[in-house]
């Protein structure tokens, strides 16, 4: 069996990585001769070193088959590029199935250019809903869900969410848990064993960790100086602030000599910038702050793998089974509201609530493989 996988963002690296794992496992144990091809196209969509090609290092993945060098750009000319380089790829390998992750612009240019091929798709963390149409992910995840074969969900919520679009058979749609858990489980034994994280270089030993890269939280810079200067605050009034900073965020804030001057200079008390981290510091990160305050969909799980309560910058969540088991606070982008909740978590009523397994048993990916060997004997799946 041929199996194409389509991966271009920093996320999807991570997701990747932990199926391609089990499809090397499986072709390694494989008595029957049913081994997998994986063949991996990299879009480019993300190409500085600690964006990409760290993550493949650390995390083992075969080096991309294919790469398209994309980069940059408009929604619409990544897009479209990506979709033209595919598509030649997709006739010359004619594979069974193509395999995309997550909600980026390479999963829609993936699926859309395999639909049009009649080459079935598996999407991995479908059924992800934040009913917010502005979000870009939200119009690559409805889409790429419709056009799907196998939609691989994190969650029960997903599966119902997909229900309700009448996406739904036992045949089609799979709890199968998240990947990014697999990899936390599996990663983190690695990560703990790394003898000098670069990340803890002149850090204070107790630190809120920070991420900010959506375009709601960066693109309108009235907005994106309000959540600066909540990481100030919230450095001068609980800990200080940690913050490996997202190339876009970065960017952005370079074309502004005042933001600029007061945030990226180095001479701020109560931020700590980094480069954007390697997927293994960056899990040591995670491991040993007092709390996460981030935009980021993949890194509010992280925290609650790694048991950190975690305060949301957006004005909602797709991982809602994280606000209601009491991890995940969703606080909007207001600077109060934000400040507000990391009084009540960090110095007033919050405890450790209990910890139940919400994103399957650590075995994700190898749920995913085993259907799409067609290996499943389950007969009924939601
Ligand atoms: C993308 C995804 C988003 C995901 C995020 C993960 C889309 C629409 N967005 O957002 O869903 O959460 O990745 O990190 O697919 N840049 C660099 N170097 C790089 C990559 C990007 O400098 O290696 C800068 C460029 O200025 C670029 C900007 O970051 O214009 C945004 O990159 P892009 O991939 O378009 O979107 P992200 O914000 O990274
Ligand atoms: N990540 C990382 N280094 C960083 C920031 C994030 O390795 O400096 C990892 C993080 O641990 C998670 C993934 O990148 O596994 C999340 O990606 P991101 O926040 O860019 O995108 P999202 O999940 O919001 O799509």
């Amino acid at each position: 069996m041929k199996i194409l996988t389509i991966v271009g963002a920093r996320p999807q690296f991570v997701k990747a990585a932990v199926v391609s794992r089990v499809i090397r496992e499986h072709n390694a144990n494989n008595f029957e001769g049913s081994s997998i091809l994986e063949v991996i196209i990299h879009t480019g969509q993300h190409y500085d070193e600690n964006m990409s090609g760290i993550f493949f290092d650390e995390l083992d993945i075969p080096k991309p088959d294919f790469n398209l060098g994309v980069g940059s750009g408009s929604h619409g000319a990544q897009t479209g590029e990506m979709l033209t380089g595919i598509e030649k790829i997709l006739l010359s390998e004619k594979p069974d199935s193509v395999l995309v992750y997550g909600d980026t612009n390479s999963t829609l240019a993936g699926a859309l250019a395999a639909s049009k091929l009649h080459i079935p798709i598996a999407h991995v963390e479908a059924g992800l809903r934040s009913f917010n149409r502005e979000m870009p992910e939200e119009i690559n995840r409805v889409l790429t869900d419709h056009i799907s074969s196998w939609l691989f969900c994190p969650t029960a919520t997903a599966v119902i969410n997909l229900s309700n679009e009448g996406i739904k058979g036992a045949k089609k749609v799979f709890n199968s848990g998240d990947v990014m858990f697999d990899a936390a489980l599996f990663y983190s034994q690695k990560a703990l064993q790394k003898s000098n994280p670069v990340f803890k270089k002149n850090l204070p030993s107790e630190y809120i960790l920070a991420t900010i890269h959506r375009p709601a939280s960066t693109d309108d810079i009235v907005k994106l100086t309000s959540l600066l200067e909540t990481l100030e605050e919230s450095g001068r009034r609980f800990f200080p602030v940690f913050w490996p900073i997202h190339p876009r965020t970065r960017n952005i804030i370079e074309n502004d000599a005042t933001l600029s001057k007061r945030f990226l200079s180095g001479n701020n008390k109560f931020i700590f910038l980094s480069e954007p981290l390697g997927y293994l510091d960056m899990v040591l990160a995670e491991k040993n702050s007092r709390l996460i305050l981030t935009d980021s969909g993949g890194v509010q799980k992280e925290a609650y793998f790694h048991e950190k309560p975690c305060i949301t910058m957006r004005t909602e969540t797709e991982w809602v089974e994280l606000v209601e088991a009491g991890w995940n606070f969703v606080a909007g982008l207001e600077k109060e509201s934000i400040l507000n909740l990391l009084e009540k978590v960090l110095n007033d009523s919050w405890i450790q609530k209990p910890h139940p397994s919400l994103y399957g048993n650590g075995k994700a990916g190898h749920e995913i493989i085993k259907i799409l060997l067609g290996n499943d004997k389950r007969e009924q799946n939601i």
